[in-house]
């Protein structure tokens, strides 16, 4: 489809540091496109970044009918722009529309229009160490409507956004609180959709840690709240004597593009990795033992993430001394040397702008 591109006629202030907060400023053009029953996705187009507006009986607002995804550009040294892994997220963002009954989007064709986007932008992405431009593209429902049914009109959004890192402290160890009380996903639901409601479902528990100096919770399975899932924002790791375990996709866990990229580093570098259901106590069991070696969470807004201590209905795992892990320090130096062009990018994950 042939896209149509509107100038913005005056440009925004680039930050000037790489002190850039978490999705907060924006760039000055945006990619929509629209879908209706019957006529398919059109009207590809790159116009200002600008508010839009929409019927106050629009089904998003109403029933959260929505999917998102997250993906970043880096700049490499001599000036180039390139994207990491793409492909897997236009593959999960249709993975997230079927779930949701949303109309699925062609994957090629949506990732051309994201890297026209950030061609025109690419002024924007930051060169600043441990910075990028989030890419975050989304689908809304927006019939007005009130029935309790998939929408027949939805519009497709990209907004581009410099960032630093995720966590404000960038890779310095975060506390994490195991979450007992609130539940995110059971197996059934929507927890492996990148999809509104998950994360909004998760503030009242991440206001309650935050209160206590927690950055994020854990959180347990929703149905016996004994085994491990994922933070929300990230996938999470741990270094047992040696080894390396993460839960298992349960069908509530989201299949994180980062996630993947961290077991095929494991598997080259010939470090054992289990994917299997791990409950919190047998975590606890390990860390008494002084077998729990590391903890990190990996993810595309997070990277690589330790994480220094658990905390777990009054027990504490202080892990590594709270300090950052050699195997997270050499997966987060591999992953962002291939993001940034600085490493050799054996397996074709960054793709040109
Ligand atoms: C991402 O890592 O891209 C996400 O979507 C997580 C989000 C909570 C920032």
């Amino acid at each position: 489809m042939s896209i149509r591109i509107e100038k913005a006629e005056s440009l925004k202030q680039k930050p000037e540091s790489k002190k850039i907060p978490f999705g907060q400023v924006f760039t000055d053009h945006m990619f929509v496109m629209d879908y209706e029953e019957g006529q398919g996705w059109y009207d590809p187009r790159i116009v200002p970044y600008a508010p839009i507006t929409l019927d106050p009986a629009a089904m998003i607002f109403h029933y959260g009918q929505t999917v998102f995804e997250g993906l970043k550009a880096y700049r490499t040294k001599d000036g180039g722009t390139l994207l990491f892994r793409p492909d897997k997220n236009m593959q999960r963002l249709n993975k997230s529309n079927r779930r949701m009954s949303i109309p699925e989007i062609d994957e090629e064709e949506v990732l051309g229009y994201i890297k026209q986007l950030v061609e025109i932008e690419k002024d924007w992405v930051p060169e600043f160490e441990g910075t990028s431009l989030y890419i975050r593209p989304f689908i809304i429902s927006t019939e007005p409507n009130l029935a309790v049914a998939p929408s027949k009109t939805y519009k497709l959004m990209v907004i581009l956004s410099p960032v630093g890192p995720y966590f404000a402290g960038g890779m310095k160890p975060v506390r994490i609180k195991v979450e007992d009380e609130f539940t995110r996903a059971v197996k059934g639901g929507t927890g492996a959709a990148k999809t509104a409601g998950n994360y909004s479902a998760a503030y009242r528990a991440q206001a309650n840690a935050k209160q206590e100096g927690h950055a994020d919770v854990l959180w347990l399975d929703g149905v016996e709240k004994r085994y491990i899932e994922e933070v929300g924002s990230m996938n999470i790791f741990f270094k047992i004597d040696g080894k390396v375990v993460t839960p298992a996709l349960s069908g509530s866990i989201l299949e994180g593009v980062t996630r993947m990229s961290v077991l095929e580093l494991l598997k080259d570098w010939d470090i054992p990795v289990e994917e299997r259901k791990i409950s919190v106590a047998e975590l606890y069991q390990y860390y008494e033992e002084g077998k729990l070696e590391e903890a990190f969470g990996a993810g595309t807004a997070a990277v690589i993430s330790p994480v220094g201590r658990l905390d777990w209905l009054g027990n504490t795992m202080t892990i590594n001394d709270e300090e950052v892990g050699p195997l997270a320090k050499r997966l987060y130096d591999e992953i962002t040397g291939i993001q940034l062009g600085e490493r050799e990018d054996t397996k074709g994950w960054s793709v040109n702008v």
